[in-house]
């Protein structure tokens, strides 16, 4: 797997599995846990070792016990989790710091490969408070890295003006409904990787067809070239499938390059 370099030095894979309907009834964000993880295990079969998932995913702990039994040891996964943006968890320093050890136990791990804020958090010395303890436990090297995600580029200033560790990732939405360029031009300018959730959705059907068609040059499909427009010009993605073809062929982007002439039209969809 390719990997980006983080600022902090660290090695990222380009491409990581979603999480977010894993572990669900009917494979909905929102559906009750029912434990069904075999998406994740065909994911760890098809050889995604980025796994992302959330505190408000609720399905930590599935994934980390479907990580622990894959049998594949820990240091081939890059783990990312996040901490929401809600007074439940980051009223107090105290707070935070049982938020992220939930995590641990959860993930069955002693350490977390990056941690990001879910959210903007709106109230400046909350925002501090809650950077400063995930900095401790940077310190500590329970986590390697953190980040956030949704954060305008106003709310990164604010951030980069206090923090002692800078965040090294700003994981946002960015599909042909919203890719986000602006904000994604300032992470790259900045040494923050941009990370698109939600890469291959909110695809329309005139959209998929000229995709579609880019795709027959290179013998590649709509997801395929959506995901290596992404990777080549600097942004790492996370795709999520229940399908375990489309697992498999979400990874087959690393044996072809897109034109520029495609890019430009990619970018104008
Ligand atoms: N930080 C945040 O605020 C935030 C917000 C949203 C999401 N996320 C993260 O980003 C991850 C990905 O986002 P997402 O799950 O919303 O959307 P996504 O991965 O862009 O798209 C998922 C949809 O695409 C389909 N799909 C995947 N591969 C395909 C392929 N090769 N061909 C055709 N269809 C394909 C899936 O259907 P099949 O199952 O049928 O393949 C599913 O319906 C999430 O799981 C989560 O970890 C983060």
């Amino acid at each position: 797997m390719e990997t980006f370099r983080l600022a902090n030095g660290d090695n990222i894979p380009v491409i990581g599995t979603g999480t977010n309907t894993y572990g669900k009834e009917g494979n909905q964000y929102n559906g009750e846990l029912n434990d069904d993880f075999s998406a994740l295990q065909s994911a760890i079969k098809a050889g995604y070792r980025l796994i992302d998932t959330a505190i408000s995913y609720r399905n930590e702990a599935g994934v980390g016990k479907t990580i622990y039994e894959s049998g594949i040891e820990r240091k081939e996964f890059y783990l990312t989790t996040k901490i929401p943006a809600k007074e439940e968890y980051i009223a107090s320093k105290e707070l935070v710091e049982q938020t992220v050890l939930q995590s641990l136990e959860n993930l069955k791990t002693d350490y977390i490969d990056l941690y990001l804020i879910h959210h903007p958090i709106e109230d400046k010395d909350q925002l501090k408070q809650t950077w400063e303890v995930l900095e401790s436990f940077v310190e500590q090297g329970k986590i390697k890295a953190i980040g956030v995600s949704n954060f305008s580029i106003e709310q990164l200033e604010l951030l980069k003006s206090f923090a002692r560790i800078q965040p090294v990732v700003n994981q946002i939405q960015s599909n042909p409904h919203t890719w986000n360029n602006e904000i994604i031009d300032y992470l790259l300018k900045n040494d923050i990787l941009p990370e698109a959730w939600s890469p291959l959705n909110k695809v329309t059907e005139e959209q998929t067809a000229k995709l579609t068609e880019i795709g027959e040059k290179y013998g590649k499909d709509w997801g395929q070239v959506l995901l290596r427009y992404q990777i080549q010009r600097g942004v790492a993605v996370i795709p999520k499938s229940h399908n375990s073809e489309h697992q498999v062929s979400n990874l087959e982007v690393f044996d072809f390059e897109l034109s520029k002439e495609d890019t430009t039209m990619i970018e104008s969809l």
